[in-house]
């Protein structure tokens, strides 16, 4: 019997033999995609090239893709748990065709390795196929071809509700390549209950769809059009968990090795016996994604993919709780999961201290809040109208204390109280579109900006070329022409422009010529093509005109600088704190360098430093820095980073700093590492759990910092009438003379108060034969309040004290009363009356009470209030 390894590696063998270039599967957080949240298919990776946009030097891939569909268009979080073969994450087979092979070749290829004894030999007759209703040829290649007879071949049609809508046509997303497809399922056997495809039973388990066959023919635009693409294409994919379960003589994915071993590991952490427990399949699942999306760069946050991260850890997390887990446990299941997932697991493995510590610190951190959510929902549930939760209740818990809604209905069915979902999604939906204004998925820039060809860049010789304008974009719209005044968007055929990406910002300059200027305020790549951005300032520009392009040199000086500075930084930042110094995320700018990575522990201040010194050490090294181009392949043999969440062609380009630091990166440099002149950190920061953020400067930017810091303690020193190495000494020697001040001043303000308060016995008056003192006193503390109506208590034997003080537009009120009026006088029911005046509440024994108050402007109030009081009790 073939292990999930084995089926993966004959698959890319089998179309390795048929010319193929097998291909290493993409990072999960697409690359330069703002319509996809994960990469959800095989060919998401070859999305350019199927639109014609970008060329490899092959015709023909095939790849072991990861895949995670949680969220976005094709969501399976939900289901998971509670279906055979629903999975957050899965890997998907696939071949793919480039304007090479069609219909005919990508169905016998299907064939031939699905039943071929060679192969996997599956049984012909327990293959059925689906094909697009009117595709006549798919129809006949499989019937005349390939000999299956009719009624195993069922014609689907736009079945969803809309013209190509259908399980026989797939689409990316709501816009990208598309096509008719074909597809392939597996009956299971009469055992199983379940129907054909297009039959009513087809939701059962019995006839699986195991592989998707893509005719892909058209890019679909945002609105509803379909425009066909330069050439037919193939795009494959079969689910690998899926025909492992075939092949293992298994109905559920669930029980295939992979997940066998998992579930075990599961088990034994939690200390679950039955092994058919929903828990179990649900945890040995999320543990694949969440381990994949953090080794692919993306970090538990509360927004965009790291959201998703975060829920479905949480899911997991409470599932181990269901489970009886006392402490953390997802994280444990790591090294499992490298071992069972063979040469797929290397990905993770290298990453393993990171993916470990990231679940862990998710772990620790909401088992803190689930319990302080339990609390709140105890709360809530003491409080409750109608025996209904309100939405609200549930959504906060959701939330803030990421409490998933079954969760709470849980607690709530044990008390016989419901929840209002209703309320809960209302909640959600505006949560939604909170987050969906907030982030840029779903944006389609295809239909904003779409020019066939590409822009040839100079910019790694040139700051200045000639160039031709190829488009122009005026407000979203294509346009022959623009006049002075205008903001435009210009597509040349070539330029100097380094647009937007790797973290290095865009350029800026003018396009000019003969009677015309059009200031470049930024640059951008769409597609293959450069856009940019700006105001024609002068005269008109067309479609066909010539320009001359001219980079703002000084400021793309500053930011090669910095460029070259960020990758020295990445270099000794993994020398001082280790190989798990990973980026997580970058800007090169003209003014700074920003730089963050992974790492769980503060850095020292000594840790900084020598990490500022190993740079500028490399700084005065002068090293050339040097650029290749070559093999990916090669690259990655020669030592070099390669970083998370980027997609790198074939061709790579190497760029190399002594035998310091050798990276892949597409960005602009300096010539030597000498011309950053001088590198100065200048903070250091936590962006989110286990992600630090080093801003640094460099160059005049550096000097002019430091001797503007080097004013600031010239200043400070003349302040203190000091030299500057005596700067320190000097604020010690003025500090503690200050508290010793404040403290003689303390005494000092005691003393006068109780003085003033043997002047204030003489102020008693009386009311009904009672001594009372009321008395407005600014400007002291509640501690001498205190005092003074303590001493004054005593020197009259038998009196009532109040007092009044604004001090720091607080009030401070204090009631004191004689133990032989307290059946009359509760100080604390007066002071609180008095409260109510000036804004405050208060309260405490009846011979001696303290209230506080905001409102120094009503102390009037309060005092006329009290004498009323008095009067009328007394
Ligand atoms: N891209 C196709 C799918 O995901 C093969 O089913």
């Amino acid at each position: 019997m073939k292990t999930t390894a084995q089926i993966r590696q004959s698959y890319l063998d089998f179309f390795h033999s048929k010319g193929h270039q097998v291909v290493a599967s993409s990072s999960l957080v697409p690359d330069n995609d703002p319509t996809l949240l994960f990469t959800n298919a095989g060919m998401n990776q070859f999305k350019n090239v199927f639109l014609g946009l970008e060329k490899r030097p092959y015709t023909r891939a095939t790849t072991a893709q990861r895949c995670v569909r949680a969220g976005g268009k094709h969501n399976d979080l939900e289901n998971v748990g509670y279906t055979a073969r629903h999975h957050t994450f899965f890997e998907m087979l696939g071949n793919f065709s480039f304007g090479d092979y069609f219909k005919q070749d990508a169905i016998h290829y299907g064939w031939e390795f699905l039943t071929s004894p060679q192969w996997l030999g599956l049984p012909k007759e327990r293959l059925w196929v689906t094909v697009y209703e009117t595709d006549d040829e798919a129809y006949n290649i499989w019937h005349k071809e390939i000999g299956i007879p009719a009624e195993r071949i069922i014609r689907i049609g736009d079945n969803k509700g809309a013209p190509y809508a259908s399980d026989n046509f797939w689409q990316m997303g709501d816009t990208g390549p598309c096509g008719p497809c074909t597809e392939i399922f597996y009956d299971h056997g009469d055992h199983i209950w379940g129907g054909p495809p297009g039959s009513p039973e087809e939701d059962g388990d019995r006839y699986i769809e195991i592989w998707n066959i893509v005719f892909m023919q058209f890019n679909r635009h945002a609105d509803g059009t379909m425009e066909k693409l330069p050439k037919p294409s193939v795009d494959t994919g079969m689910g690998l968990e899926r025909i492992s379960a075939v092949l293992q003589h298994v109905n559920s994915n669930y029980d295939i090795d992979i997940f066998k071993t998992l579930i075990a590991k599961v088990a034994e952490l939690t200390g679950e016996k039955d092994l058919a427990n929903k828990s179990l399949r649900v945890i040995a699942d999320h543990i694949r994604s969440c381990a994949y999306l953090i080794a692919d760069g993306v970090v538990p946050s509360n927004e965009g993919r790291g959201y998703v991260l975060r829920r479905i850890i949480r899911r997991a997390v409470r599932h181990g709780h269901l489970l009886g887990a006392t402490e953390a446990f997802f994280y444990k299941l790591v090294p499992t999961l490298i071992d069972v997932m063979a040469e797929a697991g290397e990905e993770v493995k290298k990453q393993q201290a990171t993916v470990e510590k990231f679940l862990r610190l998710e772990e620790e951190q909401f088992a803190r809040t689930l319990e302080r959510g339990l609390t709140l929902l105890d709360e809530a549930l003491a409080n409750v109208k109608e025996n209904v939760l309100s939405g609200e209740v549930a959504f906060k818990l959701y939330d803030t204390y990421g409490f998933p809604l079954d969760l709470t209905a849980d607690v709530c069915r044990e008390r016989g109280i419901a929840i209002d979902e209703v309320g809960f999604e209302r909640e959600m939906e505006l949560q939604r579109v909170r987050a969906q204004s907030a982030s840029q998925f779903g944006m389609d820039y295809n239909s904003v900006i779409r020019v066939d060809g590409t822009t040839r860049f100079e910019g790694y010789t040139e700051s200045e070329t000639l160039a031709k304008v190829t488009a122009l974009f005026h407000e979203g719209n294509p346009v022959e022409s623009i006049s002075a005044g205008q903001s435009a968007v210009v597509i040349l055929d070539n330029t100097p422009f380094y647009a937007e990406s790797g973290g290095q910002i865009g350029d800026i300059g003018r396009l000019e010529g003969n009677g015309f200027c059009f200031d470049v305020k930024d640059t951008q790549k769409y597609g293959q093509v450069f856009g940019h951005i700006g105001e024609l300032t002068q005269g008109s520009l067309s479609v066909g005109q010539s320009v001359n392009a001219v980079v703002d040199d000084v400021r793309r000086q500053r930011i090669s600088l910095n460029h070259s500075a960020t990758h020295l930084l990445h270099a000794a930042l993994r020398q001082v704190l280790g190989e798990h110094v990973a980026q997580k995320g970058s800007l090169v700018s003209d003014t700074l360098l920003r730089f963050d990575f992974a790492q769980h522990e503060a850095i020292s201040k000594a840790q900084l430093a020598e990490v500022e010194r190993i740079v500028n050490q490399q700084v005065r090294a002068n090293n050339p820095i040097q650029t290749d181009i070559m093999e990916l392949e090669a690259a990655k043999a020669k030592g070099a980073m390669a970083l998370f969440g980027e997609k790198y062609s074939e061709q790579v380009r190497v760029l190399t700093m002594g035998d310091f630091s050798i990276e892949l990166c597409g960005g602009i440099h300096a010539k030597r590492t000498g011309d950053i002149g001088l590198f100065k950190i200048v903070t250091e920061t936590a962006v989110a759990a286990g992600i630090r953020r080093i801003e640094a400067i460099t160059g005049e930017t550096a000097i002019e910092w430091l001797q503007h810091q080097q004013t600031l303690l010239n200043q400070s020193a003349e302040l203190l009438k000091s030299d500057v190495n005596s700067v320190t000494d000097k604020i010690s020697l003025l500090q503690d003379k200050y508290k010793k001040v404040e403290k003689e001043l303390q005494t000092l303000k005691e003393k006068a108060a109780l003085q003033a308060g043997n002047d204030l016995a003489k102020s008693a008056v009386e009311i009904n034969g009672v001594s009372v003192i009321v008395q407005q006193l600014d400007g002291i503390e509640a501690k001498s309040l205190r005092a003074m109506v303590d001493s004054l208590k005593n020197q009259l034997g038998s009196a009532v004290v109040v007092f009044a003080s604004a001090l720091d537009e607080k009030v401070n009120l204090i009631v004191g009363v004689t133990q032989d009026l307290t059946a009359k006088v509760k100080a604390g029911e007066l002071v609180n009356l008095m409260a109510q005046q000036v804004g405050g509440k208060g309260g405490g024994r009846p011979d001696m009470a303290m209230a506080g108050g905001t409102e120094p402007q009503n102390i009037n109030k309060a005092l006329s209030v009290c004498s009323d009081w008095l009067k009328a009790n007394l």
